[in-house]
């Protein structure tokens, strides 16, 4: 099983970005949980980030040639992304959505997610965990457990 995480723009920053709100871990201490649950479930795990729409499209698209599902995390372009939302309806494998904070709590511009309709489902709100939640779900998903 491979899986893909896919960090979108100013996650670079974890760590010291607005720790009130996503927390003090650092992207390189997610990434290294996301490895370690990986290991245990014996599955493959690339993460990438990005900060450009479009690099973020071309990881979506390399991901349906090499990859079982993915991880995303669109950031602030889950509000605004025509393009990646279509990029996710048209590559085929399984998008699991999730946010470190509940956007649904937050500024009102962040209720809306485009992308969410494509993906499998979303996981929003559990900070570091709903990356390691968003990793069990694709990996249940593709696996084909009871849902
Ligand atoms: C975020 C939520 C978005 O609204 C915001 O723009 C982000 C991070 C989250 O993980 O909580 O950059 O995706």
């Amino acid at each position: 099983m491979k899986i893909l995480v896919i960090h979108g723009p100013n996650l670079n920053l974890l760590g010291t970005r607005n720790p009130a709100i996503y927390g003090a871990t650092t992207l390189q201490e997610v990434d290294d949980l996301l490895a370690k649950r990986a290991t245990e479930v014996g599955a493959e795990l690339v993460s990438q980030q990005s900060n450009i729409e479009g690099e973020i499209v071309n990881f979506l698209q390399d991901a349906a040639l090499r990859h079982d599902g993915v991880v995303l995390n669109p950031g602030a372009y889950t509000h605004t992304s025509v393009a990646i939302r279509d990029a996710i309806e048209a590559i085929g494998i399984p998008v699991v959505e999730v946010h470190l904070s509940n956007i649904h709590a937050r500024e009102e511009f962040r209720h809306t997610s485009l992308t969410a309709a494509k993906c499998v489902g979303q996981i929003s709100g559990f900070g570091v965990q709903s990356y390691l939640l968003g990793l069990d779900a694709v990996l249940a998903h593709v696996e084909g457990l009871p849902r």
